[in-house]
């Protein structure tokens, strides 16, 4: 049998839920995936880049690196968007690729590998109606999208705090552990 630790790229957006990337991080190392992360540019105000080396024993990506230069991860097996944007949400299904984070997930979907996206907004926001065309056309492109009433809706303003004590980072890890053999 192989020893061969299965890599899981994590990454976030500029939310909230960021701050605690390292939960999702601890329960992934836990269940034996090994982790990277990639955040993007605006999330770096949310993160503390320095505990995330450590915790994962890599450097932590946001910007595409040169062309001469080669990725510091592992291919990954498994990529989990927690904390996702409405803007990073919207961005993607419309194809926009302008984040180390966006362009690494719209190229996994094609290269086969799977990703699952749980967001983090408010419905202030969410009355906007592209969100739920985002999450159709991502659904329908194989991604598996983590919204519905029983695990993550948009919350209310200024309810976020109290929402990401019962952020579901265990259900993003269950989703991609189901995709991953
Ligand atoms: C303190 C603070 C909290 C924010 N919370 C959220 C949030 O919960 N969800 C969200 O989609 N955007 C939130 N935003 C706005 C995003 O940071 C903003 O849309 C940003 O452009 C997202 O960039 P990214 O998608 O590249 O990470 C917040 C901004 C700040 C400053």
């Amino acid at each position: 049998m192989s020893d061969k630790r299965r890599v899981l790229y994590i990454a976030t957006c500029a939310t909230p839920a960021a701050t605690q990337i390292g939960t999702l991080i601890e329960l992934a190392q836990q269940a034996g995936w090994t982790t990277c992360v990639l955040v993007t540019p605006n999330a770096l105000n949310f993160v503390d880049v320095p505990a995330l080396e450590a915790q994962t024993g890599y450097p932590v990506r946001c910007h595409y690196r040169r062309p001469d230069e080669v990725s510091p991860f592992p291919k990954a097996d498994g990529i989990i968007l927690a904390g996702a944007s409405f803007n990073t949400l919207n961005k993607w299904a419309f194809g926009i690729t302008d984040t180390l984070v966006l362009s690494t997930v719209a190229e996994a979907v094609g290269l086969g590998t799977p990703v699952v996206l749980m967001p983090f907004f408010n419905n202030a926001l969410g009355v906007h109606p592209a969100w739920r065309q985002s999450v159709e056309t991502l659904r329908g492109i194989g991604v598996t999208v983590l919204v519905s009433p029983d695990i993550y809706e948009p919350h209310a303003p200024g309810a976020g705090d109290e929402i990401l004590k019962q952020y579901p980072w265990r259900l993003a890890l269950k989703a991609i552990a189901e995709k991953v053999p």
